[in-house]
Formats: C-alpha cells, sequence, structure tokens
C-alpha cells in the first residue's frame, strides 16, 4: 500500500494525526465509505486443502477483505498457521488481506508477514500495553495497523490509541479457536468506542459472530464482521454472505451511524 504526504492524500481519508508527516490510505475504510457491507470471512474455518478454491468461492459471495489468524500457541492455546500460507493467500487474491497477529512477539515477525502479502497488521494490547511503537513499525512496512482486546480486557487499555492506527479488533470470544459462542457482554465496548472513534477508524469484531448476532454487533456500531463458522460452515457461501450482509444493512439502518 502506498504512503502519501498529507497534502496528496485521498480525499476520502482523512488521516488522523499520527506519528510524522506521512499519512496512509485505509484501504478497509475506503471501501466501507463505498457502501460495502464489510464481512470478512476467517480463512481458519476453511478446508485447507482447497484454500485457493475457497478463496475464489469467498471472493464471488461478494468478499471485500480475508481475515487471517496467526497463532503462536504462548498468547494463545492453540497453533493456527504463518507466514507461507499468508504467502500463498496473497497469490490467490487480490483481496485485502487483514492479518490477526495472537502472538506474544509481534515486533519479531511483522515485517515479515508485511512482506508476505499482509495489507492490516493487527496486534494485542495484552501484549503491548503501549502499542504505538509497533504501529510505527507497521505503519513502515507500508501496511495498516490495528489493535485488538479480549473479551476480559477493558477498552479504557485502548482509549489512547485510537488515533495512531485504523482499526479496533472486540474481541467477542477468548482467541484461540474458531466455533465458540459470543460473549454478549463485549457489546457495550463496541458502542464506547463508536462513539469515540475518529473518522477513519474500523470498528471490527471477531468471535461468534453469525446469523444470529451479526444484528446486534451492527446495531452496537461495528463497521467490519469476522465471520469464520457462521460462513464456511454453510455450503452455500454466496447466499449465506447476502443473508449476513442483509442483517447488517437492517440493524445498521436502525440506529444513527
Ligand atoms: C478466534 C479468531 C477468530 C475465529 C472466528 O481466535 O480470532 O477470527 O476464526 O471464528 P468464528 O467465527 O467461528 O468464531
Ligand atoms: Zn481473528
Amino acid at each position: 500500500m502506498d504512503w502519501v504526504q498529507p497534502d496528496q492524500k485521498d480525499q476520502t481519508f482523512q488521516g488522523r494525526g499520527r506519528h510524522g508527516s506521512m499519512i496512509a490510505r485505509s484501504p478497509l475504510f475506503e471501501e466501507y465509505q463505498a457502501g460495502h457491507v464489510m464481512i470478512g470471512p476467517s480463512l481458519l474455518a476453511a478446508d485447507f486443502r482447497y484454500l485457493a478454491r475457497e478463496i475464489e468461492r469467498l471472493e464471488a459471495a461478494g468478499a471485500r477483505f480475508l481475515h487471517l489468524d496467526i497463532m503462536d500457541g504462548h498468547f494463545v492455546p492453540n497453533l493456527s498457521f504463518g507466514i507461507p500460507i499468508v504467502q500463498a493467500v496473497r497469490k490467490a487474491t487480490r483481496l485485502i488481506l487483514d492479518v490477526h497477529l495472537m502472538i506474544s512477539n509481534p515486533e519479531a515477525h511483522i515485517e515479515r508477514f508485511r512482506e508476505a502479502g499482509a495489507d492490516y497488521l493487527t496486534v494485542h494490547i495484552e501484549v503491548a500495553p503501549d502499542p504505538r511503537p509497533l504501529f510505527e513499525m507497521i505503519h513502515r512496512t507500508g501496511a495498516c495497523a490495528g489493535v485488538s482486546l479480549n473479551p476480559p480486557t477493558p477498552v479504557e487499555a485502548v482509549i489512547p490509541y485510537l488515533n495512531d492506527c485504523e482499526l479496533v479488533l472486540v474481541m467477542s470470544v477468548m482467541p484461540g479457536f474458531g466455533g465458540q459462542s459470543f460473549r454478549p457482554e463485549v457489546l457495550p465496548k463496541i458502542r464506547r468506542l463508536r462513539q469515540l472513534a475518529p473518522d477513519g477508524l474500523m470498528i471490527s469484531v471477531d468471535g461468534g459472530v453469525n446469523g444470529q448476532t451479526i444484528g446486534q454487533c451492527a446495531e452496537a456500531g461495528a463497521t467490519m464482521f469476522i465471520v469464520g463458522t457462521g460462513l464456511l460452515g454453510h455450503d452455500n457461501y454466496s447466499q449465506r454472505y447476502r443473508e449476513l450482509a442483509a442483517l447488517v444493512k437492517d440493524h445498521q439502518s436502525k440506529v444513527a451511524l
């Protein structure tokens, strides 16, 4: 992704006072602003025997981006996949790649995930109580930066950094495994973030998002919806994607956003 000087920046994205004079575009925000419903399939729920085919099906269903869960068996009690899979996904699609780093030492790997093709790199506040140096590292690579918080972490932990990144990822399950039940107690965090979010900041929700829960997330003010089993657990991705998108639109229209 290109970095542009503030005076050349895309008019649709105003930038939000990051450190230094460089301002990044935020392609996810641009897609959102263009009116797309931002449902991000989580590849963790894909059939890895046929990954390229899965990606084609998701793209055909209307996905504007893909969510990739990186787990290190340390920050979370599970391992998923790493750089070679991100590289393979990058070769299979031009969709925006939203990479969620559930790892204890993101600083050691950020550059290589970017080289592998990540467009967004999200780090956890629990491993980086002041994430600004990581955001700077991510921005230097040309990627957009995100910060994530687990269900027990208070929203206050991320509030000081909302001007310094492009994405905040609210975990609605304890990270580590797909297919868990949504925790409705995180909805007030989404509401609070919606009130405080500077223009251009995406608010993403991840974990247990499906046909039963996506509406509540939209109503609370989430602007991105990460869906694993709630989409890939169904045979017809296009139909399911349309149904989820309709629920988002229906609930977003109930609130003044
Ligand atoms: C959980 C991951 C999620 C996961 C969501 O640790 O961060 O992205 O894939 O899966 P579902 O939608 O099945 O809860
Ligand atoms: Zn995730």
